[in-house]
């Protein structure tokens, strides 16, 4: 399939004022009928008209770069054609079942089973939940308490896990907690390896990454450590919200390791990462570290509100409606799921995002040398960060200068978001099926933006 045909031909293209005036008629009706929680509106205010692909045209004709897609939900892009004849197929014939099997839903099962990283490949069960990711969290947490009889939870620094109150507990975000606290108890912090703020004060990835390890071990080991054995520990192998964070190698497998010698069930949230977002099927591949249960969401769907999780077969511990939930498995998104599964592999596309990733990586490296307030630029595959500061002595983040530039971007027609512990970082999540060309057009308008934001 050539990508080039999957998005618009021209982007972007600015036919007027950034919000145009149609855009800014419906933002203002939606503020007045929706409440305040409304928020990506407000950073990028924007009201759609037509997807496609990689670009996205608003109601004022404007056609604009996508590096945000949906949060990560479209890995194939906006209304990807071989994605949608086969949902339209099958909305023909069905399209809500529960947990009554159909011939499309085991067809994913199976999909799934032979993509999954490590231990799971081919020996797992599958669990789909709500149609959130945040659903799959909580179906994980019950499932690692029935099978260990315990109650705590160990998560880590920069997760994000979702917003029910039990993925809200595992989150480490304190503005999304701290009205709605308690959550459930016992939930606890571990530093995450992220090497350029290491809290240990480590000078490598790598040391960073044991150091982590390290101290992991410890609470597990020192009877002491305020920590009892907890039912599971929940790691993102790469993390997405807490900044795009890429711990060295080994960190994940340590992690692993840890677990499985304490005997703590480990939970592999791969619901950002995971389809072929970082190069690799699964972001866990990086380490070759195995998880026993492993959560899945957004891309899993192809579009579709879906989430399911994994675990190995020895683990299906738990009863008849054990986690249970009207829309468990929306069958146009298990269509568009399997749909979006068969063109990863067709088309070789962890290839094809590991090699764009690289390039691309490449380019903003060179404008992290020459900035004074890029921090760091880090990547895998095409998810990357790029960290705003003051200036790269004190690294202290810059959250300001971090939305200046997203919103010059958004004015030059490209649509990214931020993250971060410090909202200072530039998350790149574009499409998977970008072409280099409107990637490449997209990262020149971000470098040009520090530039201008830079000198201002
Ligand atoms: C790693 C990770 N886990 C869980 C979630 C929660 O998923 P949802 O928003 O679908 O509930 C997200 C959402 O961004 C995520 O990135």
């Amino acid at each position: 399939m050539k990508f080039e045909e999957l998005s618009f031909d021209k982007a972007p293209v600015l036919k007027s004022e950034i919000p145009g005036p149609s855009s800014r008629k419906i933002l203002n009706l939606q503020e007045k009928l929706e409440g305040r929680t409304v928020s990506y509106p407000k950073s990028s205010p924007i009201a759609f008209a037509q997807g496609f692909g990689a670009t996205i045209k608003d109601v004022d004709g404007n056609i604009f770069i996508d590096f945000f897609s949906g949060a990560g939900v479209l890995a194939l892009g906006h209304c990807n054609p071989y994605v949608e004849e086969k949902v339209i197929e099958i909305q023909k014939n069905i399209t809500h079942t529960l947990d009554f099997p159909t011939e499309i839903r085991l067809e994913l099962v199976e999909k799934i089973q032979k993509v999954l990283p490590g231990d799971l490949k081919n020996n797992s069960k599958i669990v789909f939940g709500g149609p959130t990711g945040s659903d799959s969290v909580e179906s994980a947490f019950k499932l690692s308490k029935v099978i260990t009889k315990r109650h705590g939870i160990i998560a880590f620094e920069g997760a994000y896990h979702g917003m029910t109150s039990g993925a809200l507990a595992l989150t480490s975000g304190k503005f999304w907690k701290e009205h709605y606290l308690p959550l459930i108890p016992e939930v606890h912090f571990i530093p995450y390896a992220y090497s350029y703020r290491c809290p240990f004060k480590t000078k490598t990835a790598k040391e960073c990454a044991n150091a982590s390890a390290d101290y992991y071990e410890h609470v597990l080991e020192d009877p002491h450590s305020g920590i009892v054995d907890p039912a599971m520990t929940i790691i993102e192998p790469i993390q997405g919200e807490g900044g795009s964070i890429f711990p060295h190698n080994s960190f994940v497998k340590r992690i692993a390791d840890i677990s499985t010698k304490y005997e703590i069930p480990l939970v592999f949230d791969e619901i950002q990462a995971g389809f072929c977002r970082t190069g690799k099927f699964f972001s866990s591949e990086h380490s070759g570290a195995s998880p026993d249960i492993m959560t899945m969401s957004k891309a899993l769907g192809g579009g579709y509100p879906l989430s399911a999780i994994a675990y190995r077969k020895d683990l299906d511990v738990w009863s008849k409606a054990a986690h249970i939930g009207t829309f468990r498995g929306n069958v146009t998104a298990m269509a568009a799921g399997s749909i979006s599964i068969d063109f990863m592999l067709e088309n070789n596309l962890t290839h094809y995002v590991e090699e764009l990733g690289n390039y691309l990586l490449k380019k903003l490296e060179k404008c992290e040398k020459k900035s004074s307030i890029i921090g760091e630029v880090r990547g895998k595959g095409l998810m990357i960060g790029i960290e705003v500061v003051e200036d790269k002595e004190s690294k202290k983040p810059s959250p300001e200068l971090c939305s200046k530039i997203r919103d010059e971007m958004f004015q030059k027609g490209v649509i990214i978001e931020i993250g971060g512990h410090y909202n200072n970082v530039l998350r790149f999540l574009p499409p998977l099926i970008i072409t280099k060309t409107i990637a490449e057009t997209g990262v020149d308008i971000c470098i040009e933006a520090i530039e201008k934001i830079e000198n201002e």
